[in-house]
């Protein structure tokens, strides 16, 4: 039988508690998030319609796919910005970029070339969902020699590291914070990841909380998120730090 708790209706997730949204995909035509302008206001309305206040929006900087580098984010959303139905902006949309850390990445660090932070020196960083680079704890090492906090996204989101949880404390020990997906809780991305970010909530080893949103889905999906018990726990014992980075 059910008990009277596990029937009890979870509350939407609060949103506004977050403040600032820090991973996301809204800038137009430059990787795999929004595709223009008209699209990026919808989903900008959106994420407001939620409850957020501030957004710091992170485009794919991948060597093959998107070789996108601080000259064509800046350019892209100021064109945005230049167009955009909602006036003043950039008073509460900034640009920063989603590493890959592959080969490009140790090429711009070698080359001592400006990452676009979220805030500070704090970078976010992504690695391939096929397979971990070989030289991870390296490449975070170089990261941090040349002044950056690496912020590793989604990490819940890796299939290789979930019969492997010892990984997640050894990139935590290398340095990184980590940000999860709101939505690896409701069970978008499959049992596997929702079972993977509730673990690093409960060893208390998540910092940050992002939309991670692309397109639209992503949005109806964000609507419908409840604040699990999880998700209670990372905003009510663990101190996120969303809300510091504006
Ligand atoms: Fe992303």
């Amino acid at each position: 039988m059910l008990s009277f708790f596990s029937r009890k209706k979870q509350q939407p997730f609060p949103f506004h508690r977050l403040v600032t949204d820090m991973h996301s995909h809204l800038i137009p035509g430059i990787d795999d998030g929004s595709p223009g302008i008209e699209t990026s206001e919808l989903l900008l309305k959106g994420l407001l319609d939620l409850g957020y206040s501030n957004f710091i929006t992170t485009p794919h900087v991948m060597e093959d796919l998107y070789p996108n580098n601080p000259g064509t984010i800046n350019e892209a959303f100021n064109l945005w910005k230049s167009r955009s139905e909602f006036p003043a902006l950039s008073n509460y949309v900034r640009p920063a970029a989603e590493y890959l850390l592959d080969g490009n990445v140790d090429s711009l660090l070698e080359r001592k070339e400006k990452l676009q932070t979220l805030k500070d020196n704090m970078v976010l960083v992504e690695i391939s969902f096929a397979s971990p680079p070989l030289h991870l704890k390296e490449l975070l090492f170089q990261l941090q020699m040349n002044g950056y906090q690496p912020v590793f996204a989604h990490p819940e989101r890796y299939a290789f590291y979930h019969q492997h949880t010892k990984e997640y404390a050894e990139i935590k020990a290398a340095g990184c914070l980590f940000q999860s997906n709101l939505l690896s809780f409701s069970g978008y991305y499959g049992s596997g990841v929702k079972q993977a970010a509730e673990w690093l909530v409960q060893k208390k080893m998540i910092d940050l909380l992002g939309t991670d949103l692309h397109h639209e889905k992503h949005l109806y999906h964000l609507r419908e998120l409840h604040a699990t018990a999880a998700l209670s726990s990372l905003l009510d014992e663990q101190g996120l730090m969303n809300s510091n980075l504006w």
